[in-house]
C-alpha cells in the first residue's frame, strides 16, 4: 500500500469513466464521459484530482503543476476501469440485530406493513437498537462500512430512525458523526425520527399525531441544536406517515435548517412523489409505486431549477419479494434524474453492495450499465447536495476513486454478485486493496 505521500498516480487504466459534466437526466442519464484508448492515468495531489487522461498528458500536467513525478506513489490499474468512488445515497447504517425470521414470514405470505403493525419489523430493530451499547452499535456499523468500502463505496448517507426517542435518535446521529470522522468512508447524516410510530405511542388514541408532535417539538429541535444532521427524512407511506404529516415534519425541518429527502411511495401511491416535488426535497427515494400525478410533479420539478433526484432502491423491492420495481425508464424518459442506493437495513435490504444494486437495476428496471453507474456516482452526489465536491473525476474535485478488476463500464454490473473493486482511494489515499 503506498504511503502517505503527497501525490498518487494511477497508471495503466484501460478506461476512465470520469462522469464529468454535472447532474444527468433524460438522454444524458447514460453518459459516463469515458476516456479510452489507453494506457490512461489519473493523478491526485493531496486530497484532490489533478489530472486524468493519456499517461503522457497526465505526466506533463504533473510537471506543469510544479511537482516531480518521482514523488508520486503509484497504483497499477493493470488494464482495469477507473471510476469515481461509488456514492450510496440511502442507508440505515446504524442498527442492532437481524431480521431473518421476518424475511421467512414474508416468504410465507405475511406483509411488510402487517408485520410492522403487529409490533415487529422496524420496531423490532428499534427495540434491539435502544438496548444495544454504543460499542456494539459502532462495531456493527464499522464492519458494514468496511464491506461497503470493499465494494467501492467511498461516501454514504446514513440515517437514524431506529431510536424513535430523543436519546436514541441523538445517539445514532452522534455515532454517524463519529464514524464519519474515523473514515475512510465519508458519511452524510440524516435524521429519520419519523421512521415509524414507536410502541409507547401506539396504544394511545391519538398516538400517531402525538408522535408527529414529539418528532417536531422534541426530537427535531434537539437534533438541530446539536447540528448533527444535514438532512431530514420521513417514511411517507399509507399506514405509516401520511403526506400531510410528512409535510409538517419536513416543513419544520427546513425551518430548522435541514435539507430534505423522503421515503416516498415505496409500497403504494401515498402522495410522496407529489410532496417531494412541492416541498423541494433533494431526493425522493424508493418510488416503486408512484401515482401518475407524482411522476408528473417530479418531471415538472426536473424541468425547473429544483430537480428532485429519484433515488431508486431495487434491492429492497427484490428482497421484499416484489415483482414490481420502480418505473426507472419512465423517470428517465420524463427527464427525472435517477440515482441508485442500497437502502442497507436489516429488514428490507441487508446488502452493502452498490455493484449488486446496479446489477438488479439493469436486470429488473432496464437500466443500462452506463445509466446505473451515473446513478451510483454523480447523480447520487447531487442527491446529497455534494455534486460540486464528489461524484466525478475532474481536476479540483475530491480524489475518491475506484480501480476495478474489469476493463469496462458494461462489465461492472455484468459479473453478478462479484466483488469487482480492486483498489479504492478516498481523498487521494489508498483505503482498500483487494488481497
Ligand atoms: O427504506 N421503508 C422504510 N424504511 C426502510 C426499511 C427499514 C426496516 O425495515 O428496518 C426502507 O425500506
Ligand atoms: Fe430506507
Amino acid at each position: 500500500m503506498p504511503g502517505p505521500t503527497d501525490g498518487l498516480l494511477i497508471e495503466r487504466a484501460a478506461a476512465v469513466a470520469t462522469l464529468a459534466g454535472g447532474l444527468r437526466r433524460g438522454l444524458s442519464q447514460g453518459e459516463t464521459a469515458v476516456l479510452s484508448g489507453g494506457p490512461l492515468a489519473v493523478a491526485c495531489w493531496h486530497e484532490r484530482v489533478l489530472a486524468a487522461g493519456p499517461a503522457g498528458d497526465v505526466h506533463r500536467q504533473i510537471v506543469a503543476a510544479g511537482h516531480s513525478l518521482d514523488s508520486f506513489a503509484r497504483v497499477d490499474a493493470a488494464g482495469g476501469l477507473v471510476t469515481p468512488g461509488l456514492i450510496d445515497a440511502h442507508t440505515h447504517l446504524v442498527f442492532a440485530g437481524t431480521r431473518e425470521a421476518e424475511w421467512q414470514m414474508r416468504a410465507r405470505g405475511a406483509g411488510y406493513l402487517e408485520i410492522l403493525e403487529a409490533g415487529g419489523g422496524i420496531l423490532s430493530t428499534v427495540a434491539a437498537t435502544r438496548a444495544a451499547s454504543d460499542a456494539d452499535l459502532l462495531a456493527g456499523a464499522r464492519s458494514r462500512l468496511s464491506e461497503m468500502l470493499a465494494n467501492g463505496t467511498t461516501t454514504a448517507e446514513a440515517k437514524s430512525g431506529y431510536g424513535l426517542d430523543v436519546e436514541t435518535e441523538l445517539r445514532e446521529l452522534d455515532m454517524i458523526g463519529r464514524l464519519d470522522r474515523e473514515g475512510p468512508v465519508q458519511l452524510v447524516p440524516t435524521f429519520l425520527g419519523a421512521h415509524a410510530v414507536p410502541a409507547e405511542f401506539r396504544d394511545r388514541p391519538d398516538g400517531v399525531a402525538e408522535y408527529v408532535d414529539a418528532v417536531i417539538g422534541e426530537q427535531l429541535p434537539a437534533v438541530a441544536r446539536q447540528g448533527i444532521a444535514r438532512f431530514c427524512d420521513v417514511f411517507c407511506e399509507r399506514g405509516v406517515f401520511s403526506a400531510e404529516q410528512s409535510a409538517r415534519i419536513l416543513g419544520a425541518a427546513r425551518d430548522a435548517g435541514l435539507a430534505l429527502r423522503l421515503h416516498a411511495d415505496e409500497l403504494a401511491p401515498s402522495g410522496g412523489a407529489e410532496l417531494a416535488a412541492e416541498i423541494g426535497c433533494a431526493s425522493a427515494d424508493h418510488l416503486a409505486a408512484p401515482s401518475d400525478e407524482g411522476v408528473a410533479a417530479l418531471a415538472r420539478a426536473a424541468a425547473g431549477d429544483r430537480p428532485v433526484v429519484a433515488t431508486l432502491l431495487p434491492a429492497t423491492s427484490w428482497f421484499l419479494g416484489k415483482h414490481h420495481f420502480a418505473p426507472a425508464r419512465r423517470f428517465i424518459d420524463a427527464g427525472i434524474p435517477v440515482a441508485l442506493a442500497t437502502d442497507l437495513n436489516p429488514g428490507t435490504s441487508p446488502t452493502v453492495s452498490l455493484p449488486l444494486v446496479m446489477s438488479i437495476a439493469c436486470l429488473e428496471m432496464g437500466l443500462t450499465p452506463a445509466e446505473a453507474l451515473v446513478a451510483a456516482t454523480i447523480n447520487a452526489a447531487h442527491s446529497l447536495g455534494l455534486g460540486a465536491e464528489i461524484g466525478s473525476i475532474e481536476p479540483g474535485k475530491q480524489a475518491d476513486l475506484v480501480v476495478w478488476g474489469v476493463p469496462s463500464v458494461d462489465q461492472l454490473p455484468y459479473w453478478l454478485g462479484a466483488r469487482p473493486a480492486r483498489t479504492v482511494i478516498k481523498r487521494g489515499r489508498v483505503a482498500f486493496v483487494r488481497g
